[in-house]
């Protein structure tokens, strides 16, 4: 029933990565972001076996610079013309203030999400919609914008809840959500609306519901630059199943060790002390998740989850 070229799907899942010159050459009002050259190489390792790409925002961090775009998309050009890289909007992509967005924030320092929607064609309902869903070999996957209202009375809110409930599992047995800012987050952030925490709870005031409802067995999720990876949970508390939250930003941007004293219960695996990116292989039953480090290009830490 897989689609994919090979037995098991392969797809190679990342955020917050940006781009780098190896010699310092270029720099942007974000600075290098040196690390993702070692993600990018190991993007190319993978790229014989892969099937695609998901990139859950924060991409180049060009914030106004078109050169910087035009590199980001240089360093990955092998892998981005040879198989779907898939994108997800960020804060840096969108963000600007009184543009109709959830956050009165200047990241995007004015491109306001049009030069991502026009680099990346991706299958979304309308112009500064950026929400859509896909299938790919045994998996649906439904991509939200982090970075546009979702609370219930919202266009994307309407969209997620009809997509979500008219996935069909029996052709699609796995159910991946993914957005920029993250639903669950270990970081002291929380001093202003657009902190972590603060943003975290709206995403599981508003949409974890629909997460639970219609039985999503992974969310990923960017913007905290770390690695961790949650129970099966839901309201915080850890299930038999549920959803399992993986943050995946350490893709290249300066880490953030911004970490709670004492863990929070639902974490099981925490890292922010590495850049690196995450891999799903799967078929109809059987799902792996791997998370690598982008110096060693070894395993650090493996979810399987069956059905
Ligand atoms: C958004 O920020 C701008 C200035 O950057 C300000 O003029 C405006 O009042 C703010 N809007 C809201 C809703 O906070
Ligand atoms: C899926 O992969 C697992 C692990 O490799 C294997 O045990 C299982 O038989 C596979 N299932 C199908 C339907 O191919
Ligand atoms: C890239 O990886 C190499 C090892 O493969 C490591 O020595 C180097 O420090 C890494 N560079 C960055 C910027 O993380
Ligand atoms: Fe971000």
């Amino acid at each position: 029933m897989c689609v994919c070229v090979h037995l098991s799907c392969l797809f190679l899942v990342l955020a917050d990565m940006g781009s780098g010159q190896v010699d310092d050459s270029v720099q942007s009002t974000d600075g290098q972001q040196q690390p993702s050259l070692n993600t990018t190489r190991l993007l190319d390792k993978y790229l014989p076996e892969t099937d695609l790409v998901l990139h859950i925002g924060d991409i180049s961090y060009a914030n106004g610079y078109s050169s910087v775009w035009e590199e980001f998309f240089d360093q990955v050009q092998s892998v981005a013309s040879s198989v779907p890289y898939m994108v997800c909007i960020g804060n840096h992509e969108r963000d600007y203030p009184n543009t109709n967005g959830l956050f009165n924030v200047t990241d995007s320092a004015g491109e306001c999400g049009v030069p991502y929607e026009n680099r990346f064609a991706m299958p979304t309902p309308a112009p500064d919609q950026p929400w859509y869903g896909f299938d790919y070999g045994s998996a649906h996957f439904v991509l939200m914008s982090t970075e546009h209202f979702f609370d219930p009375t919202s266009p994307q809110y309407q969209f997620l809840d009809a997509h979500l409930k008219s996935v069909d599992r029996s052709r699609t047995p796995w159910l991946i959500f993914a957005g920029h800012r993250p639903m669950y987050v270990d970081s002291t952030g929380d001093k202003h609306s657009d902190s972590q925490q603060p943003v975290a709870k709206l995403l599981r005031t508003y949409l974890e519901p629909l997460l639970h409802e219609y039985k999503v067995d992974l969310a990923l999720w960017g913007h905290h630059h770390l690695y961790h990876r949650s129970c099966p949970v839901y309201q915080e508390v850890c299930l038999d199943q549920g959803t399992v939250h993986v943050l995946v930003a350490m893709g290249g941007h300066d880490l953030s060790d911004n970490v709670e004293s004492s863990n929070p219960a639902w974490l099981e695996y925490l890292d922010y002390k590495h850049w690196g990116m995450t891999r799903l292989t799967m078929n109809s039953t059987t799902l792996l998740f791997e998370y690598i480090h982008n110096d060693d290009g070894m395993v650090h830490d493996k979810l399987v989850l069956t059905k």
